[in-house]
């Protein structure tokens, strides 16, 4: 289950409902899925076929077409991370610079772990959002936010999109930010 550390108090938010509603305050959409309903052969599997990212979709169909329905989106896919995905340092560097897109990055994580670390208003400042299986997180485009992974280092995530090239990184300078990370 998803909680949330602000980064300049070390304030730490747990409980499902709690968690949501500091999201809700910073313009974060936060929701729940029951991912035992994924294949118990592809629980907790990193290196996935394209079949097998197809039934992991397939299998969370219901909760992807009402959140798609809901909220525009019209494309999805499974993105799996560990230690078998080529170069993952520096794809890992690449994903850790503050950035921002022209549309919601929505991931439902489905296996392993990641934190999202989002820039929320002047009195809040970053805040890490620690986010486990089931955890669906919706970061509003504009928003200044990077990915990364957790001591694991391995996660399994459902992606959606209103448009494939929303989903392009632009670059975000924050000298509030600089010395944090
Ligand atoms: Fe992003």
């Amino acid at each position: 289950m998803a909680f949330v550390t602000i980064r300049n108090t070390g304030e730490r938010i747990e409980g499902e409902a709690a968690v949501r509603d500091f999201l809700t305050a910073n313009n974060v959409y936060y929701e729940h899925w029951d991912t035992d309903k994924v294949p118990s052969r592809l629980q907790n599997v990193f290196t996935l076929t394209e079949a097998d990212k197809e039934a992991i979709l397939d299998s969370l169909k219901d909760d992807i077409e009402r959140l798609a329905q809901t909220r525009g989106y019209v494309k999805w896919d499974v993105i799996a991370l560990s230690s078998a995905t080529p170069d993952l340092d520096s794809l890992l560097r690449k994903f850790e610079q503050v950035h921002t897109h022209t549309e919601d990055e929505v991931r439902a994580i489905t296996a392993g772990s990641g934190v999202f670390i989002i820039k929320g208003g002047e009195d809040v400042g970053y805040f890490e959002v620690h986010l486990t299986a089931g955890d669906v997180i919706s970061v509003p485009e504009n928003q200044p936010h990077f990915f990364t992974l957790t001591d694991e280092r391995q996660v399994v995530a459902v992606r959606l999109f209103i448009d494939p090239s929303g989903w392009v990184a632009h670059p975000y300078a924050d000298p509030s930010f600089e010395g944090q990370s």
